[in-house]
């Protein structure tokens, strides 16, 4: 079998992870027989200093053709500090795939580390075992809605934005995680600001409907700051949460202080229908840490997890998907740990002893 695939480096560390990521595929794709027919283009800030985009036409075309789409990092002060006008399409390359692929779903999993507890703000009664799945609408909402801008009001310049969805924009979103809640048995928890904003009243109203027709799955509401509150309480109340693009953003680099590090977190944006998600852009929710760049310092966990997530959620291949998780766990509990874990193992390193414990569980 050959499935094929976009590989999109990006911008400062991107490129060095999603070389550990790639080790990580060709393990596993001697072991399970399939060949990943690779393509390499580039996003982001490589990308604009040499084609004046962030994101071409032809890669979204590219894009388009393949199984699935894995991104390293994109941006950096460098091209941050340009301030290129036009929506979030023409300003950042990630942007652009996810808008241009409709990639709508985000899925962000957060997974508590024993070997990592003592890095992280929690008391141990708190979070063990804590497992949080964030759903993030991803193509949507305040960061992509119009009108936005810039201009001159009172003599002086007034910066909006509109956040808004439409109601079948959320119910399609909101199907999609019932069906994931279902399919592992998850309570879903609701996060919105309807207390003082139209577009999330709607946003409740819609999810509560949706419910209605999965009546065995648990749904609870909470605004937004009341869960950040209760995030950092008591993680251990968290087991899917459902939220707009903006709050999935912010709440997603909130609970990574679960984990540790938000080098350890992987996403998975998918499109397609409730019922058929099976393709996706596949990226660690990191940033581009500039300032790691030919360190060798990087933490490759959030790639490797998110080829873990490809592999289930693209190629349907759960068994190998948990066997990563796995040799990822067995590598930090033998104390292999990069330096934002504290430790300091290379990329390298912490790569080459994730492939050897994957080796031993194939
Ligand atoms: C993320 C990132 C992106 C986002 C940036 C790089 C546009 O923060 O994936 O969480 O805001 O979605
Ligand atoms: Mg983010």
């Amino acid at each position: 079998m050959v499935k094929k695939l976009l590989a999109l480096g990006g911008d400062g560390i991107g490129p060095e992870v999603l070389e550990s990521g790639l080790m990580i595929l060709e393990t596993v794709s001697k072991v399970i027989k399939v060949n990943f027919d690779i393509d390499f283009d580039l996003i982001g800030g490589i990308c604009w200093d040499k084609y004046g985009t962030f994101c071409r036409n032809i890669t979204i075309q590219k894009a388009k053709e393949v199984d699935a789409i894995l991104v390293g990092a994109v941006g950096g002060p460098k091209w941050d500090a340009m301030q290129i006008k036009g929506d979030p399409e023409d300003q950042d390359g990630l942007m652009c795939l996810r808008k241009k692929l409709d990639t709508f779903f985000g899925i962000r999993p957060i997974k508590y580390y024993k070997s990592l507890h003592k890095i992280i703000p929690f008391y141990r009664k708190n979070v063990q075992n804590s497992e949080i799945i964030i759903l993030r609408e991803m193509c949507g909402g305040v960061m992509f809605s119009k009108p936005r801008g810039i201009k001159y009001i009172k003599n002086q310049r007034y910066g909006f934005d509109t956040a808004g969805y439409y109601e079948l924009e959320i119910k399609k979103f909101a199907e999609c995680g019932f069906e994931l809640a279902k399919k592992y048995n998850k309570k879903i928890i609701s996060i919105d600001k309807s207390n003082v904003m139209e577009s999330y009243r709607l946003w409740r109203d819609v999810v509560q409907q949706v419910s209605h027709n999965y009546p065995n799955t648990y749904l609870e509401h909470l605004y937004a700051d009341n869960c950040a509150f209760q995030m950092i309480m008591n993680p251990k109340k968290f087991d899917v949460i459902l939220s707009c693009n903006f709050l999935g953003d912010i709440f997603s680099d909130l609970a990574a202080t679960i984990s540790g590090s938000i080098g350890m977190l992987p996403s998975a944006s998918l499109c397609g229908s409730p019922l058929n998600l099976t393709k996706g852009i596949y990226e660690p929710v990191h940033g581009t840490a500039p300032e790691l760049v030919g360190t060798g310092a990087a933490n490759p966990i959030g790639m490797i997890l998110s080829i873990s997530m490809m592999l289930k959620y693209s190629f349907g291949l759960d068994i190998v998907s948990k066997k990563i998780e796995f040799a990822i766990d067995k590598t930090l509990q033998n104390g292999c740990h990069t330096m934002d874990l504290k430790g300091n193992s290379s990329t390298v390193e912490m790569t080459n002893h994730i492939i050897k414990e994957l080796k031993l569980c194939l």
